[in-house]
């Protein structure tokens, strides 16, 4: 059992406000994502937790237990970084078992028993013999894994443990690290500054923006429902495509279009049923539309969709998809159709998008305030963390 609890935590440094105030619970036997741009307080939140950094102000509680001034020593939490930080004079079996000798608190034979047990469970028993200047990068990680694993601590805070990995490994590791946290199900906090990682590793991710939450939510429901422009922005590649717009009559109009935003009978956020002020009274709003949610058509197979005008400027063939940027009014919009279609730069094409899949953000705070999937189902949830 093991709850992680940050209360109104925060860390400076000298005038450096790292970390703004995070209140964030760790659920037992979680696998949390911290996900954000470089700089963002990732680390240094992650620092906190193990005990490696003292916080300037707010709490820390493991299981309940207030352990912001406990030494790192007596946390029970093992902390994995991205250079791994191996012992280069030393074998894999002397740097895996290193802190348990140290501390003293095992025989001999536990000791042999928990590094059996590590390097079965992460298929490192050919390593143990060679010093880490043998090793592959992703060798010498699950070394560092299983000198996690052998202290058997009550939680695992991972720091960019991917990130000097070639490409194939990492999704492999990732994969990997899925498995094993399934297996122990122990709580586990991972860092990361790649989205894609934070989306297919976390059961909850968490986005960072300057020291401050931007929001929490599991991977599907940020990539449906995000808060606020920057997580759009932030989560999901291509990134989202974003428009200024004028609201009116429950239509986005933009230079080049003018297209309904659904409402289902519950009206869209923001407007009381019969209240006749659509969006609160909005009068603009920043469009979102992901790339995938755009296609490429003579006409548009749904009624409802009333498809627009544009140009292509350059086509990006990804294999799986084709990228094109095209102009629409004076924006610049990305779609991503079907392999193979036959576009060309220079064409004139007409646009058609899934009309559920339309976001408005206020313009000023960047706050979502309409998802038009959440519009025409259950009542859209919004607006619960931080503004952009
Ligand atoms: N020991 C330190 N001394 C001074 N500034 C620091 C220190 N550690 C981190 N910072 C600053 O705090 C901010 C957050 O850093 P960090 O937590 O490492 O971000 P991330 O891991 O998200 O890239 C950055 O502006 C960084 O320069
Ligand atoms: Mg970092």
């Amino acid at each position: 059992m093991t709850t992680l609890q940050l209360q109104d935590l925060k860390k400076s440094f000298d005038d450096v406000v790292a970390v703004k105030g995070l209140d964030l619970v760790v659920e037992d036997g979680e696998f949390l994502v911290i996900v954000g741009p470089s700089g963002c307080g990732k680390s240094t939140t992650l620092r906190l937790l193990a005990g490696l950094e003292r916080a300037t102000d707010g709490r820390i509680l493991m299981d309940g237990r207030d352990v912001t001034a406990v030494e790192p020593e007596e946390r029970n939490v093992a902390m994995v970084f991205q250079n791994y930080a191996l012992y280069p004079h030393m074998t894999g079996r002397r740097n895996i078992t290193f802190g348990l000798r140290s501390a003293g608190d095992f025989t001999d034979e536990e000791i042999e028993q928990r590094l059996e047990q590590a390097a079965e469970t992460l298929d490192i028993t050919d390593l143990l013999d060679r010093k880490p200047k043998a090793m592959s990068g992703g060798e010498r990680q699950r070394v560092a894994l299983g000198r996690a694993i052998v202290r058997d601590p009550d939680a695992f805070l991972l720091d960019e443990p991917l990130s000097n990995l070639d490409a194939k490994l990492r999704i492999q590791m990732r994969a990997e690290l899925t498995k094993l946290h399934d297996q122990l199900g122990t709580t586990t906090v991972y860092v990361t500054h790649d989205q894609t990682e934070a989306m297919t590793l976390g059961e909850r991710v968490v986005v960072m923006r300057d020291g401050r939450i931007m929001q929490v939510a599991p991977p599907q429901e940020l990539y449906d429902s995000p808060a606020n422009r920057f997580v759009a922005e932030f989560i999901g590649d291509p990134a989202m495509n974003m428009l200024d717009v004028g609201l009116d009559g429950g239509r986005a109009v933009h230079d080049a279009f003018s297209i309904p935003l659904p409402v289902g009978e519950r009206g869209g956020p923001g407007e009381r049923p019969g209240s006749g002020r659509p969006f609160g009274g909005r009068r603009s709003a920043v469009l979102g539309i992901r790339p995938e949610d755009l296609s490429l058509t003579d006409r548009a197979a749904d009624p409802a969709v009333e498809p627009f005008p544009a140009t292509v400027e350059v086509t990006e063939p990804l294999g799986d998809s084709l990228l094109a940027h095209c102009s629409v009014g004076g924006s610049v919009v990305k779609i991503q159709a079907a392999p193979r279609t036959d576009v060309r730069p220079g064409d004139e094409i007409e646009v058609a998008y899934d009309p559920a899949r339309l976001h408005l953000f206020d313009p000023e705070t960047g706050k979502a305030f309409y998802h038009a999937e959440g519009a025409l189902a259950a009542p859209a949830e919004v607006n619960r963390v931080g503004g952009d």
